[in-house]
């Protein structure tokens, strides 16, 4: 399963992207409007980072305005993918600009029936929303459990981008049902690497090691 940082802060994305286990990263207007600096030179040094597909999404909700700001996403870097909101406008437009070669990640994404039009529309990834459907006492995971069982039916070229995970289960359960991505922020891949038991037992063995070194 491929790993995202959810982030559009270039720190954390250096950090987790220095390991080698990042793929891309996903960003949406709430999380770059907390980075200073233009937007696009971010999303453009992130690319350069990553080396590896980079969301930004448009902020316009009509068509036509979609395909404009897309376009001028697309144009920010090679490794630029348009996000649409999974609206009448945003399928619309993701079918124009998936037409045009340019890859579309369909956002806001909260039934089957989504992400079904979002596949039909020739998404590269629909993003699931798992967290905020929790949020509301609804389970995140049984969303991402249909749109696996209907995708396992057709060839669809869109990928499944579990988004919105709030902790390590999330990442789990994703890579369980046989979801392609699960994106995260920062805080939560930090997370997947913590076991306590880990530590002990380094601890343990970096003590117990000088008594070898002394036979
Ligand atoms: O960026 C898309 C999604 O992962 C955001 O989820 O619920 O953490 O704002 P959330």
């Amino acid at each position: 399963m491929k790993l995202f940082i959810d982030s559009g802060n270039i720190k954390d994305i250096e950090r987790l992207a220095d390991i080698g286990i990042i793929d891309g990263v996903t960003t949406n207007p709430t999380l770059l409007s907390k980075e200073p600096g233009d937007y696009r030179d971010n999303l453009k040094k992130i690319c350069s980072i990553v080396k590896g597909p980079v969301s930004g999404e448009v902020t316009a909700t009509d068509f036509a305005g979609m395909i404009q700001q897309g376009r001028d996403i697309a144009k920010i870097d090679q490794y630029m993918v348009v996000k649409v909101p999974l609206t009448r406008d945003g399928i619309k437009a993701c079918k124009t600009l998936a037409g045009e070669g340019i890859k579309v990640n369909v956002t806001l994404c909260f039934s089957p029936a989504q992400a079904l039009l979002a596949a039909k529309a020739g998404a590269s990834f629909v993003s699931p929303f798992v967290g905020r459907l929790d949020d509301v006492g609804t389970d995140g995971m049984q969303l991402i459990r249909e749109i696996v069982d209907i995708f396992r039916n057709y060839d669809f070229p869109t990928e499944i981008l579990v988004a919105s995970c709030r902790h390590p289960i999330h990442v789990i359960d994703a890579a369980r049902l046989g979801a392609d991505i699960a994106t995260c922020p920062p805080g939560v891949i930090d997370a997947l690497f913590n076991h306590p038991l880990t530590n002990i037992g380094l601890e343990k063995f970096l003590k117990d090691w000088p008594s070898a070194l002394s036979h």
